[in-house]
């Protein structure tokens, strides 16, 4: 079942934090699951402040990242590895040693996929799940297609994601074609996910995931049939859902 919450672009954040404070609460050595991107920055951001001020704890977190771009190491500037570390790890009382994100530039990437689906399995789980959504409706890198595939893989980009994507590498001939992702039922086996969008640009598919069939087409449309699911949206990421 997806709840809808909507609010301001700039109470997002502040929401976000707010349930992730109470998750922690209740559980402080919590298994994280993180996602990247434009999305989550004022999140990552308000997460960083709040510990600042010594409201939020990470020193017992555990966390996994969706996914990563296979072929970009750790010192290239739109790694996900890279991003977290300066946007959010290097800010906060987390240890690293329990931070967790795919390694893209392995030899062997089928094993590395197994080697991080059985980690998270070892650490008991995904607790909390923050996600954002692509304009296909992919959710981590699964990507629309015939058939979704539920483990930890390497995922073939669609043209339409290493586009959207140029605006972070410049040209289109620097955007991975490949990624390691979590699958679809690494993502449902969570025990609590929040998924954010705001803006006009994620209207359609946000009511597609909210309203429509489940479809492999659709990824996102697979968490209606997950138990506790809720999307923070700004009015117009909203705009376009029907009443559930
Ligand atoms: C990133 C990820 C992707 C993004 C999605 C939206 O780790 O898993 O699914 O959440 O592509 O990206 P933004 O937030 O840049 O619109």
């Amino acid at each position: 079942m997806i709840r809808v919450r909507i609010a301001n672009r700039e109470q997002i954040p502040v929401m976000v934090t707010e349930d992730l404070r109470r998750q922690l609460e209740r559980k402080p050595d919590s298994v994280l699951g993180l996602p990247t991107g434009s999305t989550p920055m004022m999140v990552y951001r308000e997460l960083v402040a709040q510990q600042a001020q010594g409201k939020i704890d990470f020193s017992h977190v555990t966390t996994f990242n969706l996914d990563e771009y296979v072929g970009l190491d750790e010192k290239h500037a739109q790694s996900y590895k890279y991003y977290m570390y300066e946007n959010f790890f290097r800010h906060v009382n987390i240890d690293l040693n329990n931070t967790h994100i795919p390694n893209g530039t392995t030899k062997n990437l089928e094993e590395e996929c197994r080697r991080y689906e059985n980690l998270i399995e070892q650490s008991g789980g995904i607790d909390w799940l923050l996600l954002g959504i692509g304009l296909n409706g992919h959710i981590g890198f699964n990507e629309p297609g015939e058939s979704l595939i539920a483990a930890t893989h390497v995922q073939k980009l669609r043209e339409e994601t290493r586009t959207a994507n140029v605006r972070f590498f410049g040209s289109s001939q620097n955007v991975p074609t490949h990624a390691i992702t979590m699958g679809m039922g690494s993502i449902l086996k969570v025990m609590k996910i929040v998924l954010v969008a705001f803006g006009k640009e994620k209207a359609e598919i946000v009511a597609k995931a909210i309203n429509g069939p489940v479809t492999t087409w659709v990824p996102a449309s697979f968490l209606q049939l997950h138990r506790d699911v809720t999307f923070v949206l700004d009015q117009e990421a909203a705009s376009e859902i029907k009443s559930i």
